[in-house]
């Protein structure tokens, strides 16, 4: 089976290395794909979002199969496009991709189904959604509707602040036509859990749980990035918990998209809180998350191929995936400066890691020099080992090894993690 696989992140690399040890793969394709993705599949350069480049790829070199991974693509249709050509396709089509690709659209889904997540107003008026935010008391949470690469969430612990998340959002036009809606939601407090579905719209296989680290900075402090590292499984969701969000949260938001004939296909991200009034939707995702997968799928054993084509097909249940009894830890390097403006083309040197750590490229280029920083985050390095304690400091030791300038990372992944365990 030839595969093109859509996207050039992080996450990409992890899933391309992984589609790479299926023995039903034949050609692997990436577009764009990346620096660290070059040495296991043919990177074609085509962006994600072209549509009609990936129509001239696809009509001009046979594919088999697609699996279209980030938000853009899906939210665009590509697996609609895709599928009309005769090419069968891993991940959602448009109307199931709405759930990421509108926060209206899945607080609206929540409310209908019950399905608990924190309260919230939607506004299309900006004098509407001013008057709102002067009735109530902050903090509260301030959310373009539309897809913002994350960074389209403000927590506003003042009026002030909340207004001013207002004005940029519905006035000055910072997140383009994603702020013309706003979604105002309740401030909710606790553990965040990342649960990646994989389902069919029928059958559901949960991967390992992971906790994400958004923020910058040591302490879960700075910006807000697009995920800075991760670690697997994450100790808070418990066999109970899991129990109990399958109940209340997964599976009745899969039977709800197919009840309202959105069925999903593909990997459905759900980013839970764990309050003290039980478990909460914070956000759907209609993709695989970056770092999340990097920490995921080095746990799990199964010919991912298979696995994505039987979800296609709608045959899940047939499926043979086996969970590692084991941890990992995904400390990412970024370039400095990120999320804001930072500067590309920096060399980057990378030593040899021990055996069960892994480099998963995100923004870099292969050069005839070498590898070159070409992004934001620009390497993850994963490590499985047998406990958490292990597993971090595994990852950090492969982390030392890697070089570029105005690089940083965090120190701190997997600390919150630890402390839970009482391993630290
Ligand atoms: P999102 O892009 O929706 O995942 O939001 C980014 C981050 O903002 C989340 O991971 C949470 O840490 C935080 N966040 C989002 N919604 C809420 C909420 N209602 N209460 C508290 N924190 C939130
Ligand atoms: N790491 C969060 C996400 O992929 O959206």
């Amino acid at each position: 089976m030839d595969i093109l696989v859509i996207g050039g992140g992080g996450r990409e690399h992890a899933i391309i290395k992984m589609l790479k040890a299926s023995p039903s793969v034949g050609r692997l394709y990436a577009a764009p794909g990346n620096g660290g993705i070059a040495s296991e599949a043919e990177c074609t350069g085509i962006a994600a979002t072209d549509m009609e480049g990936i129509k001239r790829f696809v009509k001009e070199t046979k594919v088999d199969f697609a699996a279209v991974i980030p938000d853009d693509p899906l939210a665009l249709g590509m697996v609609d496009m895709l599928e009309e050509m005769g090419i069968p396709c891993f991940g959602p089509n448009r109307a199931a991709a709405i759930i990421e690709g509108s926060k209206a659209f899945s607080k609206r889904l929540m409310e209908k189904y019950d399905i608990p997540t924190a309260k919230c107003r939607i506004f299309d008026s900006y004098a509407d959604a001013l008057g709102y935010v002067e009735s109530q008391k902050p903090p509260m949470v301030i959310k373009a509707d539309g897809l913002a690469l994350g960074k389209g969430v403000i927590i506003a612990f003042t009026e002030a602040e909340a207004k001013a998340a207002l004005k940029s959002m519905m006035l000055d036009g910072k997140f383009g036509a994603s702020g013309n809606t706003v979604v105002i939601e309740e401030f909710l407090t606790g553990p965040e859990v990342s649960v990646l579905a994989l389902t069919d719209g029928n059958d559901v296989f949960l991967l390992p749980s992971s906790m994400d680290h958004k923020r910058a900075l040591d302490g879960d402090l700075g910006k807000n990035t697009g995920g800075m590292g991760a670690i697997a499984p994450n100790p808070y969701f418990t066999d109970e918990m899991k129990k109990r969000c399958m109940d209340e949260i997964i599976l009745p938001t899969i039977a709800a998209m197919k009840a309202e004939g959105r069925t999903f296909r593909g990997c459905l991200y759900f980013g839970l809180m764990l309050t003290a009034d039980g478990p909460k939707v914070i956000e759907y995702n209609c993709r695989f998350g970056d770092p999340e997968t990097q920490a995921v799928l080095p746990l799990v054993e199964a010919d991912l191929a298979s696995v994505m084509r039987l979800i296609s097909l709608g045959k899940l249940a047939e499926a043979d995936i086996r969970v590692k009894n084991a941890y990992s830890c995904c400390v990412v390097l970024a370039s400095g400066g990120y999320p804001d403006a930072y500067e590309k083309g920096k060399t980057i040197s990378i030593g040899e890691m021990e055996e069960d750590t892994t480099v998963f490229h995100a923004g870099t280029k292969l050069t005839d020099g070498g590898y070159i920083t070409s992004g934001g985050r620009v390497i993850g390095v994963t490590a499985v080992r047998e406990s958490l304690a292990e597993a971090v400091k595994a990852a950090y030791r492969g982390a030392d090894r890697i070089h570029f300038e105005g690089m940083y990372r965090r120190s701190d992944i997997g600390k919150r993690a630890l402390e839970t365990r009482g391993e630290s």
